[in-house]
C-alpha cells in the first residue's frame, strides 16, 4: 500500500519533471500570463470593464497627438499608453502573429505639464480613458480579422462595461492603415523588436511602405464616406436630395433660423481644417429638442454647419437631418458635407449612416455635439 502511493507520487513528479523539460519556455509565460485575467463579458455580450491589472502587461508604446501640434485643440490630445496581455505578446513574439484572443489596452493619460527639471516637454498627468480591441474568432466571427473595438469613455467615471463598436466606425480604420493584422504595430516599437523588425518605417514619400500605407488608407477613405442606410422621406426645413440640398443652402435660408451662433467660432472637429472658422445653425424642431434635454431628437430635427478658412471665407457647409425615430447607431440621421460654395456634384459625403460622420457624433446628445445653449 505505502509503496503503491510511493510509486504514484514518482510517477507524478516524473510527469511534471519530463513536462517541465519539454515546455519549459512556454510554461514560463503562460504561467506569467495566467496570473493576468483576460477581459469577461456580461450577458448582453458586452466587455465588463478589465480590473488594473492591465497596467502590468507587457507595455508596447504611447503614441501622443498633443494639442500644440493641432491647434488649437486636438480631438485626441492625452497620450495612449498600449498595452498588450503577456500571453498573447508571447505568442507574437514567437510566431509573429496574433493569436486568437489576443487583447490590447488603450489607456489615455493627460498631459500633464509642458515643463520639468530636465526641460520642456510633454509629461503624463491624470488617466483620463480607456480602449480596448480584442480578437476573437468566437465572438466576432463576422468582425473583419475577428477584431472588436470597445470604448469606456475618454473621461472619469469610466463606463463599467462597454458594447462593440458597428465595424465601420473603428475596425475599417484599423483594416486600412494599422501596419500589422489591425494593430498600429508601426507606433509600438516594443512590438516591432519582438518581431525582429528592429528598424521603425518612418513614414516619408520615399519609403516603399508608404505607397501601400497611403492606398490603404484611401481604401479606408471609401468606406467611412459611404452611406451605410437608405433616407427615408421625412418632413424637415433643410433637404435631403442632394441637388435640392446644395440650392437650399446657397440659398442661405437656414440663415431664418432663431437658433444660430452668434459668429464664427474655431471648429473641435476636422470640417475642413480642425481650429477652422465654423457657424452652427439649428431648425426650431432640434433647437426645440435641445432646450427640453431630449436623449433623442424627433424627426425632422436638422442643423447646418457653415465651414469657412483660415480667412474668414465660406468653404462649404456640414449637414444632419433625422429621418428615423430610431437613430440606430448613426444610420437613422442624414449626413451631408460639400467643401465648395460654387457646385455642389460632389459632395464629401451624402446619405444616412456615414461612417465618418457617426463614428466621431456618437459622443454627442443623440449624435448633436455642438455646445448648447449656442454660443
Ligand atoms: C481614423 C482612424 C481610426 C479610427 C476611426 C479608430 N482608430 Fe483606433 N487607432 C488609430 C491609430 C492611428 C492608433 C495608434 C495611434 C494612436 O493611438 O493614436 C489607434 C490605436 C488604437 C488602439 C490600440 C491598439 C491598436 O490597435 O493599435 C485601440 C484599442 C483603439 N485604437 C481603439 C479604437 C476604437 C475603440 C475606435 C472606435 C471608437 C477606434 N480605435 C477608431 C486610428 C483609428
Ligand atoms: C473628428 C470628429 C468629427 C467628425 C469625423 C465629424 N464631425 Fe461634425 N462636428 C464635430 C464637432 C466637434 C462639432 C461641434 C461644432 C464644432 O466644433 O465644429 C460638429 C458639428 C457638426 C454639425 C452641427 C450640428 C452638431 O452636431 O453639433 C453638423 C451638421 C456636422 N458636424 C456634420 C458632420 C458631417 C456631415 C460629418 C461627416 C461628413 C461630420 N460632421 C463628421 C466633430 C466631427
Amino acid at each position: 500500500m505505502k509503496a503503491r502511493v510511493l510509486t504514484t507520487q514518482l510517477a507524478a513528479a516524473s510527469a511534471l519533471v519530463v513536462s517541465g523539460i519539454f515546455c519549459w519556455s512556454s510554461a514560463v509565460y503562460a504561467d506569467a500570463g495566467a496570473d493576468f485575467p483576460k477581459p469577461s463579458y456580461n450577458d448582453k455580450g458586452e466587455m465588463i470593464r478589465p480590473d488594473l491589472s492591465y497596467r502590468e502587461w507587457v507595455y508596447v508604446g504611447t503614441p501622443l497627438t498633443p494639442n500644440d501640434l493641432n491647434p488649437p485643440e486636438a480631438p485626441f490630445p492625452e497620450f495612449h499608453n498600449v498595452y498588450i496581455h503577456p500571453s498573447d505578446f508571447d505568442h507574437y513574439k514567437r510566431t509573429g502573429q496574433f493569436p486568437d484572443g489576443t487583447v490590447l489596452i488603450k489607456e489615455l493619460v493627460l498631459v500633464g505639464s509642458n515643463t520639468a527639471v530636465s526641460g520642456k516637454g510633454y509629461f503624463m498627468g491624470e488617466f483620463t480613458g480607456l480602449e480596448a480591441t480584442v480578437k476573437d474568432s468566437e465572438r466576432f466571427p463576422d468582425e473583419p480579422g475577428n477584431w472588436a473595438y470597445f470604448t469606456f469613455g475618454h473621461s472619469y467615471p469610466l463606463a463599467d462595461s462597454a458594447a462593440a463598436f458597428p465595424a465601420a466606425a473603428c475596425n475599417a480604420c484599423h483594416e486600412a492603415s494599422a501596419a500589422d493584422d489591425f494593430v498600429f504595430t508601426q507606433y509600438y516599437p516594443v512590438l516591432r523588436a519582438a518581431k525582429g523588425v528592429t528598424s521603425g518605417r518612418s513614414m516619408n514619400e520615399d519609403d516603399p511602405a508608404f505607397e501601400s500605407m497611403a492606398s490603404g488608407m484611401a481604401a479606408a477613405m471609401g468606406i467611412i464616406f459611404q452611406p451605410t442606410a437608405e433616407t427615408a422621406d421625412v418632413a424637415s426645413a433643410v433637404p435631403t436630395d442632394k441637388d435640392e440640398l446644395f440650392r437650399y443652402l446657397k440659398s442661405g435660408a437656414y440663415k431664418e433660423f432663431a437658433a444660430q451662433e452668434s459668429g464664427q467660432h474655431a471648429t473641435r472637429g476636422p470640417h475642413t481644417n480642425i481650429g477652422w472658422p465654423v457657424r452652427v445653425f439649428l431648425d426650431p424642431v432640434l433647437d426645440g429638442s435641445l432646450a427640453a434635454g431630449n436623449a433623442a431628437h424627433p424627426l425632422g430635427s436638422s442643423a447646418v454647419k457653415e465651414m469657412y478658412d483660415d480667412d474668414g471665407d465660406l468653404q462649404g457647409w456640414a449637414v444632419m437631418v433625422k429621418t428615423e425615430q430610431d437613430s440606430a447607431g448613426g444610420g437613422g440621421w442624414f449626413w451631408y458635407e460639400v467643401t465648395s460654395t460654387r457646385s455642389g456634384d460632389d459632395p464629401v459625403a451624402t446619405g444616412n449612416g456615414v461612417p465618418l460622420c457617426f463614428g466621431c457624433h456618437f459622443i454627442g446628445r443623440d449624435f448633436v455635439l455642438t455646445d448648447y445653449p449656442l454660443r
